[in-house]
């Protein structure tokens, strides 16, 4: 487990801007009950999504990444020249190698940045915030770029109908920008955790150094994700608790501190379960997986973008981010505004 404190460093890791970009195609939940055996009523009650949005054969996760991030360059009023550090957050890169962040930094011209992606499911913008947090308080940086970007329908089995209602593609990006002790206090807090052990729950086995592609697959379905809905769905409530739990007591803070909630839109039932054994006030807690499905490491920037944008965030306000995915992974960062 990894915790970062801004303790007594001088420099505050500050969210200057956000962005995020949604491809235009949907997939709504009647759409899919002419794919698989489903219907709108259990996918509502059983996960809250009503429609998610699919990437065209032409839109890849780099040129989703580079969409969104252009918007949270715009809004921190910098150039991407002044990018120096570019981390992307992903599962669905644009190839095996080089690294998606790569393809965004040639298509912003960010021509100081070193890039490099991070494969953390959907845990990765958190613990790319942490990454960012550790290079700006450090004084190292003054300005980093980290997105969540994913084409998850290119993994995705829509004859399972499992797993197929659940996932949408998407990117959401932050500028993290280097502030002073004076400022906001930026970041607080951030916390990572990983367990291989559980790799089993959630995974896309296929096409590593595992299954490679040069040998023919066992099982042709190893392209698709592979997730156990119901151990997830446990595990996730249980870790996410624990984590904000972990959250507050090294922040010195209950959660009545807390302005906003905005955990990983993975399932509204478990939102709301978690919300409810935390007390959390339902207007403490962003959910709109309705509109855009679990988009793995998009859901949580695409979700800060929004309620940038809806004016939710105000100054000196607390905002808890928490994510748990496959790995297992897990982590959340205590920014304050
Ligand atoms: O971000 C990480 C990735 N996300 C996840 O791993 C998701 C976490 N898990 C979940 O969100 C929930 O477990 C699901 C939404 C996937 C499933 O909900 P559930 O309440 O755990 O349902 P279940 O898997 O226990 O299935 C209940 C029933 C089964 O029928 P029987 O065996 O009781 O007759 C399923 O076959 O619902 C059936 N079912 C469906 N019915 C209609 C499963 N998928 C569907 C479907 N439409 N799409």
């Amino acid at each position: 487990m990894n915790n970062t404190k801004i303790s007594d460093s001088a420099f505050r890791a500050v969210i200057a801007g956000t962005g995020s970009f949604i491809p235009e195609k949907q997939l709504t939940n009647e759409d899919l009950t002419k794919m698989v055996d489903t219907n709108d009523e259990w996918i509502t009650t059983r996960t809250g999504i009503k429609v998610r949005h699919i990437a065209s054969d032409n839109q890849s996760t780099a040129l989703l990444a580079t969409e969104a991030a252009k918007k949270a360059i715009q809004s921190a009023k910098i150039s991407p020249e002044d990018i120096e550090m570019i981390v992307t957050a992903t599962v669905t890169p644009e190839m095996v190698f080089p690294s998606t962040a790569c393809f965004v930094q040639e298509m912003l011209g960010a021509k100081k940045a070193w890039a490099f992606d991070i494969s953390a499911a959907c845990s990765g913008f958190v613990y790319g915030l942490s990454i960012a947090q550790h290079f700006v308080i450090s004084g190292k940086y003054d300005n980093v770029l980290v997105i969540g970007a994913e084409t998850l329908s290119k993994i995705t089995d829509y004859k399972d109908r499992k797993s197929c209602i659940l996932f949408g593609d998407g990117a959401g990006a932050a500028v993290i920008k280097r502030g002073n002790a004076n400022g906001s206090r930026g970041i607080i807090y951030s916390t990572s955790g990983s367990d291989g052990a559980g790799w089993t729950a959630l995974n896309c086995p296929a096409y590593g150094s595992r299954n490679p592609v040069s040998k023919p697959l066992e099982n042709p379905n190893s392209v698709f994700m592979q997730i156990n809905g119901r151990e997830v769905y446990q595990l996730a409530v249980r870790k996410i608790i624990e984590t904000v739990e972990n959250c507050m007591e090294n922040c010195n803070m209950s959660i009545s501190d807390v302005d906003l909630f905005i955990p990983h839109q993975m399932n509204a039932r478990i939102i709301e379960s978690v919300a409810k054994r935390l007390e959390l006030a339902d207007e403490k807690v962003f959910i709109n997986i309705d509109k855009y499905g679990n988009t793995s490491a998009a859901s949580i920037p695409i979700a800060l973008d929004e309620c940038m944008q809806q004016g939710r965030i105000k100054k000196g306000d607390i905002v808890l981010l928490v994510a748990f995915g496959g790995g297992l992974t897990w982590g959340a960062n205590v920014i304050e505004f």
